[in-house]
């Protein structure tokens, strides 16, 4: 594991640790989160992101605006969690993550509400267990990906999959991990992921301080080092997964896979069960976040466009199940997604009945 990226510290009450991934590689701050507030904050600019780690962020952000409620009304604390939940949830609309692991608690509470049982004692449980399943995942994911990369690859991967991303080693970057713990030796190009650089100032830094070989590219130059032969594959991660296999994650992801199958190269996305919506049929029904045009017209930390310009900045894009040659999960490999291998995958994973 290369960086603690976001950890619960003390016990109850206690509070989260997160490093403030806007500020690296520049600078490595962790932050103490203590309020609900401050976690939403973190999520909503970035300084906690990647669908797995903002899934853990929200299960933890619940827990630090509930922790201190009196237990002596039950229907009072469960108002609360009601409330703290529909607000975390404004964070951020793509990542799916961040939904599942607040019905997730909500579910919890709404259990032990009806049983009778201590509401916010419950709530530690399930975020600690959002966590550690995590870290297990991460792991899983790692093993089944690990199987896909040969002795000598050289892969590429968009935005940042990575520990930054999750609780553990990553998703897109596990089999990376995993291939090199392995003994395979493996090497990565980065895209640099405009508008905010996550591959340059996350993945770049992240493999670096694993000592894994990597070489960064601006999101323009995948076509030419594919044309050039250089890439085996391509790992990626995601933000959210229709039930037929559309994609959704970091914006260029789909104009990478569609470069991926003009050069006949394989396409992998790597993402835990939690990353799937069952709900939505195909990708057109993901919800896709817009930010602020300022990511766009201040790119490189001063003005690089002319003043009152249009902006359109999609923070994320659909890459059909088509371009997809499978996705990697904690079940196993999906080869070729198509809606009945994702049901079956989830149905494995107990997600489906
Ligand atoms: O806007 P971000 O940085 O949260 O976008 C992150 C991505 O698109 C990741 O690829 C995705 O969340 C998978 S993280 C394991």
């Amino acid at each position: 594991m290369p960086v603690a990226t976001i950890v619960w510290e003390g016990g109850r009450p206690g509070h989260v640790r997160m490093i403030d991934q806007t500020l690296l590689p520049t600078q490595y701050v962790v932050l103490d989160v203590r309020t609900v507030e401050h976690m939403f904050d973190g999520i909503r600019r970035l300084a906690v992101r990647g669908a797995p780690a903002i899934g853990v962020a929200a299960g933890f952000g619940l827990l630090l605006g509930v922790q201190h409620l009196d237990e002596r009304d039950p229907d009072d604390v469960l108002g609360r969690v009601r409330e703290t939940a529909a607000y975390l949830a404004k964070a951020r609309p793509t990542a799916v993550n961040l939904f599942w692991a607040l019905e997730r608690m909500l579910a919890r509470a709404t259990r032990d509400h009806a049983a009778r049982r201590a509401i916010v004692d419950g709530l530690f449980e399930e975020a600690r267990a959002i966590f550690d399943e995590d870290c297990a995942i991460c792991r899983k994911i790692g093993e089944v990906g690990a199987a896909l990369v040969r002795d000598g690859a050289t892969l590429l991967t968009h935005c940042n999959a990575g520990g930054l991303a999750t609780a553990d080693f990553g998703t897109a970057l596990a089999p990376i991990y995993a291939a090199t713990a392995q003994g395979k030796r493996v090497a990565v190009f980065a895209d640099e992921t405009r508008p905010l650089l996550q591959g340059s100032r996350l993945t770049a830094w992240e493999l670096m301080q694993s000592g894994i070989d990597v070489t960064l590219i601006t999101d323009n130059m995948a076509a030419r080092v594919m044309y050039e032969g250089k890439i085996d594959a391509v790992f990626v991660g995601a933000d959210r997964i229709a039930r037929n296999g559309d994609t959704a994650n970091k914006i260029g992801t789909y104009g990478v896979a569609v470069l991926a199958r003009e050069h006949g190269i394989p396409f992998y996305v790597c993402a835990p069960l939690s990353t799937f919506d069952e709900k939505i049929e195909n990708g057109s029904q993901i919800p896709i976040e817009e930010r602020d045009p300022e990511e766009v017209t201040h790119g490189l930390g001063r003005r690089t466009a002319p003043e009152g310009v249009k902006v359109y900045n999609p923070a994320f894009d659909v890459t059909p199940a088509r371009l997809i040659s499978g996705i990697v999960t904690e079940v196993g490999l999906i080869e070729r997604p198509t809606r009945e291998r994702v049901e079956a995958a989830l149905r494995r994973g107990g997600r489906l009945p």
